[in-house]
C-alpha cells in the first residue's frame, strides 16, 4: 500500500488532501504543530477507511525541523510515496511595521521546510524510481504583494522552484506538482490576521474540498501545475499581459484594505 506524508495535515486544504488520500487506500503520515488534532485525526481516518495513520507534530518554522522529521519517519521504517508540502501561512501589513521574527519563520515554512523535505524524500524516491511531491503555491505567485510582500514572494518561490525541479526529475519515475489555490475558506486569514470578506469581494472563495481534489488528481496525473477557481485562471494569463507595475499597484489597493 503508498504512503503519502501531509504538512499542515490539521486545517483547511491539508485536512481535505488527507481525507482524499485516504479514501484512496493512502496510508498517511499527518504532520503540523496541533499533536492532539494529529492523533484525533489518525485516530479517526485509520478507522474510517482501515489505513494506517501516523501522527507526526513538528514545528516547521524550527530550523531542523524538516531533516529531523525525516529522520523520525525513516528511523520508523516509513518510506513515502507521495510528500504534499502544504502547510504554509501569510501576514498582512507593512513589511517595516511587521514583526521580524514572523517574516523569518514564514520563509522557514512556506520556503525551507518544504524544500529540505522535497530535497530528502526526493532522493530516497528518486532512488526507488518512483514518487509524487505536490507542492502547494497560490494564486499570489502571479503577482507581487504588497502589505503580504514576503508572502506573495514565497509562493511564486514554490511555483518557480517546482515547475524546475520537475523538468528535472523528468524520466525519473519522480514527478512534483505546483497546486495555485485561489482565495479559500480556510483558517489561512485569521492566521494572517485578515478579513477575508475584504478580498473575498473581488474574488469568490473556493472550497477547500474542490482545492484538495484538484491537488490529488493533478499529482497523480503528473501535471506540473494545476490552477484552482477561474481568478487564478485570470491572473495568470494577467500576469503575462498586464505591466507588473499595475498589478502591483491593484494588489496594494486590495491587500492594504483590513476589516
Ligand atoms: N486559504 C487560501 O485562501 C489559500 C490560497 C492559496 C494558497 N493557500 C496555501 O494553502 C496551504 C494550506 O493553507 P490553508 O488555507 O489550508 O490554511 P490553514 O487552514 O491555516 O492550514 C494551515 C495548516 O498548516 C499548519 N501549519 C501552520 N504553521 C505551521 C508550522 N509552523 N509548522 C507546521 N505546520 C504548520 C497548520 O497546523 P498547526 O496550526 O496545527 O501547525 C494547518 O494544518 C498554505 O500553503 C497556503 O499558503 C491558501
Amino acid at each position: 500500500m503508498a504512503l503519502a506524508l501531509v504538512t499542515g495535515a490539521t486545517g483547511g486544504i491539508g485536512q481535505e488532501l488527507c481525507d482524499i488520500l485516504a479514501a484512496h487506500g493512502f496510508d498517511l503520515v499527518l504532520v503540523a504543530r496541533n499533536k492532539n488534532r494529529l492523533e484525533e485525526m489518525a485516530s479517526q481516518l485509520s478507522t474510517r477507511y482501515s489505513i494506517q495513520a501516523f501522527a507526526f507534530p513538528a514545528d516547521l518554522s524550527e530550523r531542523d525541523a524538516a531533516r529531523n522529521l525525516y529522520q523520525a519517519v525513516t528511523e520508523a521504517g516509513i518510506e513515502v510515496d507521495f510528500l504534499a508540502n502544504n502547510a504554509g501561512f501569510g501576514d498582512q501589513g507593512a513589511f517595516l511595521d511587521s514583526r521580524w521574527e514572523r517574516q523569518r519563520d514564514m520563509i522557514e515554512v512556506n520556503i525551507l521546510a518544504l524544500m529540505e523535505l522535497a530535497y530528502l524524500f526526493g532522493n530516497d524516491m528518486r532512488k526507488r524510481s518512483h514518487g509524487r511531491i505536490l507542492n502547494v503555491s497560490s494564486v499570489a505567485a502571479f503577482s507581487a504583494g504588497p502589505y503580504m510582500p514576503t508572502y506573495f514572494a514565497s509562493k511564486a518561490f514554490v511555483l518557480s522552484f517546482s515547475q524546475a525541479l520537475g523538468e528535472e526529475l523528468k524520466g525519473s519515475g519522480v514527478t512534483v506538482t505546483a497546486l495555485c489555490p485561489g482565495t479559500t475558506q480556510t483558517g489561512f486569514w485569521d492566521a494572517a490576521g485578515m478579513d477575508p470578506h475584504n478580498v473575498f469581494s473581488l474574488m469568490q472563495a473556493q472550497n477547500p474540498r474542490s482545492v484538495a481534489e484538484l491537488g490529488y488528481r493533478a499529482t497523480m496525473a503528473a501535471k506540473p501545475v494545476a490552477l484552482h477557481s477561474p481568478a487564478t485562471k485570470l491572473a495568470n494569463i494577467a500576469s503575462r499581459i498586464a505591466p507588473r507595475r499595475l498589478s502591483t499597484w491593484l494588489m496594494g489597493q486590495v491587500l492594504s484594505r483590513r476589516g
